[in-house]
């Protein structure tokens, strides 16, 4: 693929909608500003929170994105690349930096030049391919922190509910490499990879729901699902567990506001609190997870990857949310 020099090639949404309004164009390639980098991509891998800003949905989220359609109309947020051009205040020495990242903006990967803040991106290890080490920030990340929040550590009993996903196969295995006991929820055709990953016992969620396991079991449950009931989940942990909620789904403009609250207002005085996460990217974490994975210490799971002219059946694909482990796609090897 090639491009001039002001130009890049971008999948584009321009309204809010399913993937298949997906276009792609040459558009002009983004300036880095202040504090900015540029990065030639050579990998994205998609999230759920590309299919929902693409969907616009909940409506909520248009607040923050754009009414009627998204200000940045790229979809994308973890890329691994090349930094190309640097900003004002950015190091020249760092062009030729081979890097990974959740690039600030709500995206931009899908296009073979991103911008992001400088501060986002970390070094990729040498030995952790770009396709492998985009697969890691968000869903590695989110992972590492709902664990964090919850007070994993060696000898919690902890149950990941959705564990087969981008987010849910990463908890997994750091859960289980702390020394914790994992239990999981997983659709069937995902238990053996689940077990592979570090959990001790697994269940089809769609045959054993969570109200079928025993009460008071667990010192945590990470709830990537989102649709189990709250008094549910609150019943699963001992007194002084905790419930940390990764996902949560709701109808309506709101989203999963309404269930967030409930959750707290649940939790107060309660001995088995119930809370809400809302992970931030971090480049120490996403740095301190690019080295697992280069130890041979955790390992991203990439169920697909598509190449950059397939980047709408990528998205179809996470939309359809079946997705084991990662979607990548190639932009530029
Ligand atoms: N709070 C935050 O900061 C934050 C950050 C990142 C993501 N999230 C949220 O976390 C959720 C997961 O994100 P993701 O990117 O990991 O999604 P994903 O990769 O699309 O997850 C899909 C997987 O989850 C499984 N699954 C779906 N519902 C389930 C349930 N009720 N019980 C057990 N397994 C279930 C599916 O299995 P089957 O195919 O068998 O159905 C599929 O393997 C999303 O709602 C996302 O918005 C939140």
């Amino acid at each position: 693929m090639t491009t001039d020099a002001a130009t890049t090639r971008a999948w584009i949404q321009p309204a809010y909608g399913g993937p298949e309004i997906l276009e792609q164009r040459t558009i002009d390639r983004p300036r880095p500003g202040k504090g900015e980098v540029l990065v030639r991509v050579r990998a994205t891998s998609l999230n759920s929170a590309d299919a929902k800003l693409l969907r616009g949905e909940p409506g909520v989220l248009r607040l923050g994105f754009g009414l009627r359609r998204p200000r940045n109309p790229v979809r994308g947020m973890d890329v691994a690349g090349t930094i190309v051009a640097v900003g004002e205040g950015v190091d020249g020495s760092h062009v030729g930096d081979e890097v990974v990242g959740e690039i600030s903006g709500g995206g931009g990967g899908l296009a073979t030049y991103a911008v992001t803040r400088f501060g986002r991106v970390v070094p990729r290890p040498a030995d952790v391919d770009p396709a492998t080490a985009a697969a890691v920030p968000l869903a590695g990340g989110t992972a590492w922190h709902a664990l964090r929040l919850a007070g994993v550590r060696a000898g919690s009993r902890v149950l990941v509910i959705g564990a087969s996903g981008g987010v849910g196969s990463f908890a997994v295995q750091l859960a289980a490499r702390s020394g914790a006991e994992v239990w999981a929820l997983c659709g069937e055709r995902n238990r053996a990879l689940v077990e592979r990953l570090g959990a001790t016992r697994t269940f089809d969620y769609r045959a054993t729901g969570p109200e079928t396991l025993p009460e008071g079991t667990f010192d945590a449950v990470i709830d990537i699902g989102g649709t189990a009931p709250l008094g549910v989940l609150q019943r699963l942990v001992r007194e002084g567990g905790s419930v940390v909620m990764v996902a949560g789904e709701g109808k309506g403009p709101f989203g999963p506001i309404g269930r967030m609250l409930r959750a707290v207002f649940r939790s107060i005085g309660s001995k088995r609190r119930l809370r809400p996460l809302a992970a931030r990217a971090s480049a120490s974490v996403t740095s301190m997870l690019l080295e697992k994975v280069a130890r041979g210490e955790l390992e991203p799971v990439i169920e697909r990857t598509f190449a950059f002219d397939e980047a709408r059946d990528a998205l179809a694909h996470v939309d359809a949310g079946h997705t084991v482990g990662k979607v990548v796609v190639r932009v530029e090897d």
